[in-house]
């Protein structure tokens, strides 16, 4: 067991830093929402693992461009797309910017998401609606949009024994209810589905579709619950493993499953949370 932390200050960050081996040499990667968090921390792995990689961004150009930099400074390509992925056209766009620079594709991580959480009572239409819109409509049209070209161009074998693979960002709360995060929840209950649906109907294809369900990672999106000691401590009652994940601890799978290491995994969530799902509504800390 760990040294039992001092419960009045922030444990030490658990980083693991993995070599970076070029198995995804030659092949193009899109990740959506990567100009921050996990979808950065892929990206850049994705990069360093030889991938060249569309970085998509709706708000920030300038961290995106800073994704952008550090890609190219590992040795692969990289270009900085805009683009709303609850937004049909913007998707589009997207796509034809990335066929632009690259050619094709070989890789999607289906990676934006948001939350705008409040007590059902008081969750408005349009919140709902946003969060649907980018975490479940947003998956299907950048996902649709892979499988056109992967069927299209078939497998490139220099590059990969797959025509294509698809990893869905979807989260612990597929299986966990989560009380005042409703649309969140569905969202996330929704990509499963959608997830397996797609994998089920493209695999004849050598299309590979599969998910990836973070629990607790230490990104803006969960800030309130790991920067504070107390939020900390009181996290820690739901992990097993007693420690934050780091979005390095996503992107090490993601570049995993993206490669041929992987090519007989289909259909298939992929849990990366300390153990969070082990025991949902796990609270004493044991
Ligand atoms: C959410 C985080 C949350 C984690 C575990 C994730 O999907 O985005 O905010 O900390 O699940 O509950």
């Amino acid at each position: 067991m760990a040294k039992t932390p001092d419960p009045s200050s922030l444990p030490e960050v658990v980083k693991p830093s993995c070599e970076a081996i070029k198995i995804l040499k030659g092949q193009k990667a899109l990740v959506t929402g990567a100009s921050s968090g996990i979808g950065e921390a892929i990206a850049l792995a994705l990069g360093k693992a030889g991938a060249d990689v569309a970085v998509n961004y709706i708000a920030d150009e300038s961290t995106a461009q800073g994704v952008v930099e550090a890609i190219r400074k590992e040795g692969s390509r990289a270009i900085a797309v805009h683009g709303d992925v609850s937004k049909e056209a913007d998707v589009l766009n997207v796509y034809q910017q990335m066929y632009k620079e690259f050619g094709t594709i070989d890789i999607l991580v289906n990676n934006a998401g948001i939350q705008r959480d409040a007590p059902l009572e008081k969750m408005t239409l349009e919140h709902w609606n946003q969060v649907i819109g980018v975490n479940l409509t947003g998956q299907f049209l950048c996902a649709r949009e892979a499988v056109k070209e992967f069927k299209r161009r078939g497998v490139r074998k220099e590059v990969s024994c797959a025509a294509g693979k698809i990893i869905c960002m979807s989260s612990v709360h597929q299986m966990i209810p989560w009380a005042g995060h409703v649309n969140y929840a569905s969202s996330k209950g929704g990509i499963h589905m959608l997830m397996e649906s797609i994998a089920q109907e493209v695999a004849p294809f050598r299309i590979r579709v599969n998910s990836i369900a973070p629990g607790a990672i230490r990104t803006a999106i969960n800030k309130s619950a790991w920067s504070t000691p107390e939020a900390y401590n009181e996290l820690m009652k739901l992990v097993p493993y007693k420690r934050i994940g780091e979005p390095e601890d996503i992107a090490h799978c993601a570049v995993w499953l993206a490669s041929d290491y992987a090519d007989y995994i289909t259909g298939t969530t992929i849990f990366i949370d300390g153990g969070m799902t082990l025991f949902p509504g796990f609270e004493t800390g044991g």
